[in-house]
């Protein structure tokens, strides 16, 4: 069979924000499965920040289209004809004085627009997994929480962003009759295609650069209570992960002293978290996953992190 017919019989789908984090691991994936994939950025001149998708193409037919979340129909073209969409692109790290706009509405607006191009293609289009966050249950789409034991209230413009984009997308299936799936991941590390720009393994990986601060900010939030490298392949009859681990991290202290053990050639800090919860605040349940046949690859934080480091050098991150 000639490349072109065997591209022309591949199942095509549409992983939304490739050159983020975890877009670009779910690409990477969906290639050696054997898929097409079409993927947005917002900027494909932007030569730094695709490089990664250039290099990916070797790996089977990957086409780059632009699209921006606050355009609307910006999507259609890389949706038409794909057969699982799965809705990665949102603002997550946003240097903004309006958090609101650019965090909270662009994720719920992002979300519409996405779906309306899932709509106009639903001839073809047989699922849509939409990223979500542990952040919408952890805050029930309160737009302020309790940020620490001192009690001062912080913005949560992501987690509610999240919870409205959620039932945004709940409801834009229901009325279109779209299977619609949504995956809450926590805290995903591991190594991914991406190496620029400031991620959640950076996050992790900040305490193995000797840094504290970073990653007490999240546990602070009581955002850390388990970590998984979650690639998002909920499209099939199964769902499966490329490679995760589940509740084994507990508090940044344990985590920090894991990594202290593991890696003794860098600098990790192991004291300083007193204030810091040491057991997770909430554990999310994996129970449905499993149930439909998925299986954690990792088993404990030793297989999570034996990339971890060498990601960490990619990131420049880490000597
Ligand atoms: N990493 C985690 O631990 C974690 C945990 C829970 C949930 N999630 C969710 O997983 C998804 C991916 O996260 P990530 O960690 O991979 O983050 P990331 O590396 O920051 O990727 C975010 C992607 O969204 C794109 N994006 C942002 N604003 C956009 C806009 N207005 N229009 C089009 N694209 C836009 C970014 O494009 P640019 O490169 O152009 O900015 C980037 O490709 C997000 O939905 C996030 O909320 C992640």
């Amino acid at each position: 069979m000639s490349t072109a017919a065997a591209d022309e019989r591949r199942k095509t789908v549409c992983v939304t924000g490739g050159s983020g984090y975890i877009a670009s691991g779910l690409i990477k994936f969906l290639l050696e499965k054997g898929y097409a994939v079409n993927t947005t950025v917002r900027n494909p001149d932007d030569e730094k920040k695709i490089s990664h998708l250039k290099d990916l193409q070797s790996l089977g037919p990957l086409k780059i289209f632009r699209a921006d979340l606050n355009e609307e129909g910006s999507f259609d073209e890389a949706i038409t004809g794909c057969v699982f969409v799965f809705l990665v692109a949102a603002p997550v790290v946003v240097d903004s004085e309006n958090l609101e706009e650019d965090i909270t509405e662009t994720n719920v607006r992002g979300t519409l627009n996405v779906m309306g191009s899932c709509v106009r293609a639903r001839a073809t289009v047989k699922r849509v997994v939409l990223t979500s966050s542990v952040a919408a249950v952890l805050h029930d789409g309160r737009t302020t929480m309790q940020g620490g034991d001192d009690g001062h209230v912080v913005a949560n413009a992501y987690g509610a962003g999240k919870v409205r984009s959620e039932k945004e997308a709940s409801r834009v299936a229901r009325e279109n009759g779209i299977s619609l799936v949504t995956v809450l991941p926590v805290i995903v590390v591991g190594a991914a295609p991406a190496t620029r720009g400031f991620n959640s393994s950076s996050l992790v990986l900040s305490l193995l650069a000797g840094e504290r601060s970073r990653a007490r900010s999240i546990a602070g939030r009581r955002v850390v209570s388990s970590m998984a490298f979650a690639i998002l392949t909920c499209h099939e009859a199964t769902t499966e992960m490329l490679k995760a681990t589940q509740d084994l991290a507990g508090g940044t202290a344990r985590l920090a002293g894991f990594l202290a053990g593991k890696f003794p050639q860098y600098n990790v800090k192991t004291d300083g978290f007193g204030d810091v919860a040491e057991e997770p605040r909430m554990l999310i349940s994996s129970e449905k996953l499993v149930g439909e046949g998925f299986e954690y690859e990792c088993k404990n934080l030793d297989d999570m992190f034996d990339d971890a480091v060498e990601y960490g050098k990619a990131l420049g991150m880490l000597p």
